[in-house]
């Protein structure tokens, strides 16, 4: 029997049945009249029932396939509630186990992005560009990174994230302005876009919703580090606040989630690939995440190192890995066709004031004291010193990331669980980078704390981080290898 279905709007499938058997009894619909061979009626049946989710979660569990439209139902079912927590977190797991092919993952990113609410911004002229990293140590780059691209006339909307564990977050570095607010409506954010250029906010609970369940689940279910899960949740969300393009700064390294360049390129392919079934140019630049980049780690320091860049200086690494992002930005956002001439331009943006002019519409825009740009030193830093000091003479070698992030944790610059308030004003700044000269009992590191007694673990964890060598090593490229679309 040949079927031809066709959707109706409450769901429910009408079929058309072109060739019914004769009805054998010749009792029709009850009306008395015979309909014939080839007469056709309408019926309705229910939606189409979907397999249980245990069926759902043995099938992935043992390897099978999901279709686009079982996963759609899964993760609506998952918000709703009709999926329990205990059922996700299993499916996560067999996702973890057997992965997802493209069309799967492709299909549960859309199926995130769509659990809330997809921003608009056709109002908004240009190619809306953003960017996203999957986090580091003295990571501050959206900071500058925005105003730079923004003021070049690309327009830059920007969900940001808070820190968790060792990393930092960009949220919790614009707190540190007095004033600052990030909880921004869909509203605000669409207009601050179309009259700044630029806007940064946190994911509200309209925003992909199921990512921020999931994520959560993820976090205390040890199933975050699988491409598939990590696809669908970077993208759902950017793919939510209505982007054109984007790019991604994969982080590798011992401060970095993915450890190895053949975990991050498995998981740019598959972002590329994704954002390219979503219709969306994306850019993933795979950079180093060994030591922390730039000088300062914490709030308040890095929000005053980034607008250290607006201003034209700030230390090299930052500088690059900036412009090195920006650029692609650039390009993707159509104003600039060469990287050399997209680099030019954003240092430009640096030089006759029009980033630091754009931040401070952004800060103001959003509660925060505009003053702090341009006169980063309003910003507090903790007032008590610990310095670090090099056991011995020689070269640094290299700075374990992950150890220093942590060092920040125990100082209260940033969280364990995710309800947890952070300090701003403590950090620690890096004063001998890898490849620097340190003559024994040179400062390595100062932690800048409320109460020096209690500083005292986490200047040692600062410490132990830290190798010095006799010779001086080879400082590798920040930026390991560009995936584009
Ligand atoms: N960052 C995200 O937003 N999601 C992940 O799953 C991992 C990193």
């Amino acid at each position: 029997m040949h079927f031809v279905r066709a959707a109706s709007q409450d769901g429910a499938q009408k079929v058309r049945l072109p060739s019914e058997p004769k009805d054998p009894k010749g009792e029709g619909a009850g009306c008395g009249r015979s309909r014939g061979m080839n007469a056709k009626r309408r019926v309705t049946i229910p939606p189409p029932a979907y397999p249980s989710p245990p069926e759902l979660i043995r099938r992935k569990r043992e390897g099978g396939k999901l279709t686009e439209d079982e996963i759609r139902h899964w993760i609506r079912a998952y918000v709703d509630g009709s999926i329990a927590d205990y059922q996700m977190a299993a499916m996560a797991m067999a996702i973890f186990f057997q992965g997802m092919t493209p069309k799967e993952t492709a299909a549960l990113t859309m199926a995130m992005r769509d659990s809330g609410k997809v921003i608009d911004l056709s109002s908004v002229r240009g190619i809306k560009v953003d960017k996203h990293s999957t986090g580091g140590v003295g990571d501050k780059v959206s900071l500058c990174l925005a105003p730079m691209v923004a003021a070049c006339g690309v327009p830059v909307p920007m969900v940001a994230g808070r820190g968790l564990g060792h990393t930092g977050g960009t949220l919790d570095k614009l707190e540190a302005i007095p004033g600052f607010r990030c909880d921004l409506s869909t509203k605000q954010f669409v207009k601050q876009i179309r009259t700044i250029g630029c806007a940064i906010f946190g994911q509200t609970a309209e925003i992909a919703p199921a990512d921020r369940q999931l994520y959560a689940l993820r976090d205390v279910t040890g199933t975050i580090e699988s491409i598939p899960l990590i696809t669908g949740s970077i993208l759902s969300k950017k793919l939510a606040e209505g982007i054109d393009a984007l790019v991604l700064d994969l982080k590798v390294g011992q401060g970095a989630f993915m450890q190895t360049i053949e975990q991050a390129r498995e998981l740019a392919r598959s972002i590329v690939r994704t954002g390219k079934a979503a219709d969306k140019k994306v850019t993933v630049l795979l950079t180093r995440m060994d030591a922390p980049l730039g000088r300062a780690v914490g709030n308040a320091n890095e929000t005053r190192e980034a607008f250290e860049v607006l201003h034209g200086e700030g230390p090299e690494d930052l500088v690059e890995c900036t412009l090195a992002l920006g650029a692609e930005m650039l390009k993707l956002g159509g104003i600039e066709k060469s990287e050399s001439k997209a680099r030019a331009r954003l240092i430009e943006t640096t030089k006759d004031g029009s980033a630091v002019a754009l931040m401070q519409k952004l800060v103001k825009a959003q509660g925060g004291d505009p003053r702090v740009v341009a006169e980063p030193d309003r910003l507090e830093i903790a007032k008590k010193k610990v310095v670090v000091k090099a056991p011995k003479a020689g070269y640094v070698s290299a700075i374990d990331a992950r150890e220093v992030g942590l060092a920040g944790v125990d100082l209260g610059a940033g969280r364990t669980r995710s309800d947890q308030e952070v300090d701003h004003a403590v950090s620690i700044h890096i004063d001998a980078k890898p490849g620097e000269k340190v003559a024994a009992g040179d400062p390595l590191a100062t932690l800048f704390v409320h109460d020096a007694r209690k500083a005292k673990a986490a200047a040692d964890r600062v410490g132990a981080a830290f190798s010095v060598a006799s010779r001086r090593p080879k400082t590798p490229e920040l930026v390991i290898e560009t995936i584009r679309r």
